[in-house]
């Protein structure tokens, strides 16, 4: 077992967190994530609306006794969904931990801690990290360039971001970005976080409710297959490179407007991807991590296979590279 102050802000066996994935983050996902002592998050936008987000925690809570979260991404829309009516189908449900992510979470942060609810707020930079510490979340998420979805605009990978973000930020802080196996858990421990999220790694799972050639294609690729749109936009998106990530590129390159791309990157589009299994159908989340993704195992499967590798790893070849200055000595 590794404990952290995560493990023991959120009450979970192990430091490893299924961020927030739109499309993804359902019931059965969130669920096998649980079982496994990690914590999951189902996606609130995923939910058509708040009700469904109601029944959603409700058909989880039937799969598992152990805690899970909720992911409340606040973006910015022209039309922007009704947060305050899914937040308070949060409050309702009981859910103990939510996943904030996006710009200005501080009204929800202070009605959700009201409610006792944990707050794990998601940022891809250290001053964003530190404003919400500031808000008063309990715990920070920070995402390195590396990751799937959003990364931000400052392009810092997580090898610099984290050591950085764990120098200033006081509270518990998971590293994202990058991570798959017990190697990145190490590492992320050693730079300071307290344990590690995992978006791609775990859409990767058997009970991942998405089309199982996405999944294949996902162990298919390296990691220099993802692509990032909506750069001229200041709105970066990582996805996984196709052919309409490679076309938004090229038009973006030309001088594109969102107007001009809108049609190719709907969100309709890129779900569709997950239910026909046909890639290249619309624009769907990937990070650089998939060169890391070898196999489709469960969501027990991989959680007890980083958690028991990473024990050796500390223990083994880590603890083996100290050299013992006595014995040394007096051979
Ligand atoms: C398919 C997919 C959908 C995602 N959707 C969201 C989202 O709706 N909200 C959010 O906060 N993060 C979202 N993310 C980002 C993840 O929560 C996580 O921060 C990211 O995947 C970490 O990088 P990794 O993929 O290298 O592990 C998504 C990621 C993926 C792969």
């Amino acid at each position: 077992m590794i404990r952290t102050r995560f493990t023991e802000l959120v009450g979970v066996d192990h430091p490893i967190v299924q961020g927030g994935m739109q499309w993804v983050g359902r019931a059965e996902l969130v669920a096998a994530v649980a079982n496994a002592g990690a914590l999951g998050m189902i996606t609130a936008l995923t939910q058509p609306t708040p009700e469904d987000l109601t029944q959603e925690i409700a058909r989880c809570r039937e799969l598992t006794d152990k805690p899970f979260g909720v992911n409340l991404t606040i973006l910015p829309a022209i039309k922007p969904p009704p947060y305050a009516e899914y937040r308070q189908a949060i409050i309702e449900s009981g859910v103990k931990v939510v996943e904030t992510a996006g710009n200005k979470p501080q009204e929800h942060v202070t009605e959700f801690k009201k409610h006792g609810i944990k707050v794990l707020h998601k940022c891809t930079s250290v001053r964003h990290a530190l404003s919400a510490e500031r808000m008063g979340v309990d715990a920070i998420s920070i995402d390195g360039f590396e990751c799937a979805g959003h990364p931000g605009e400052d392009d810092v990978p997580g090898l610099i971001l984290i050591p950085i973000a764990a120098e200033k930020v006081k509270i518990p802080m998971i590293a994202s970005g990058g991570f798959a196996d017990a190697r990145g858990l190490v590492a992320a421990l050693a730079l300071g976080a307290d344990g590690i999220n995992m978006g791609t790694r775990f859409m990767c799972t058997q009970e991942s409710p998405i089309h199982q050639l996405v999944k294949e294609r996902i162990v298919a690729n390296d990691e220099r297959e993802t692509e990032l749109i909506f750069r001229t936009m200041r709105n970066t998106s990582r996805v996984a490179r196709n052919t309409v990530s490679t076309k938004v590129v090229a038009m973006e390159k030309q001088g594109a407007t969102f107007e001009q791309v809108r049609e190719l990157v709907a969100g309709a589009r890129g779900k569709m991807v997950y239910a026909s299994g046909d890639a290249d159908e619309g624009i769907w989340s990937a990070g650089q991590v998939q060169g890391l993704i070898h196999d489709i195992p469960s969501c027990a499967e991989l959680v007890s296979r980083i958690v028991r590798e990473a024990e050796t790893l500390i223990r083994g070849r880590l603890g083996g590279m100290i050299g013992d200055a006595q014995r040394e000595a007096a051979e």
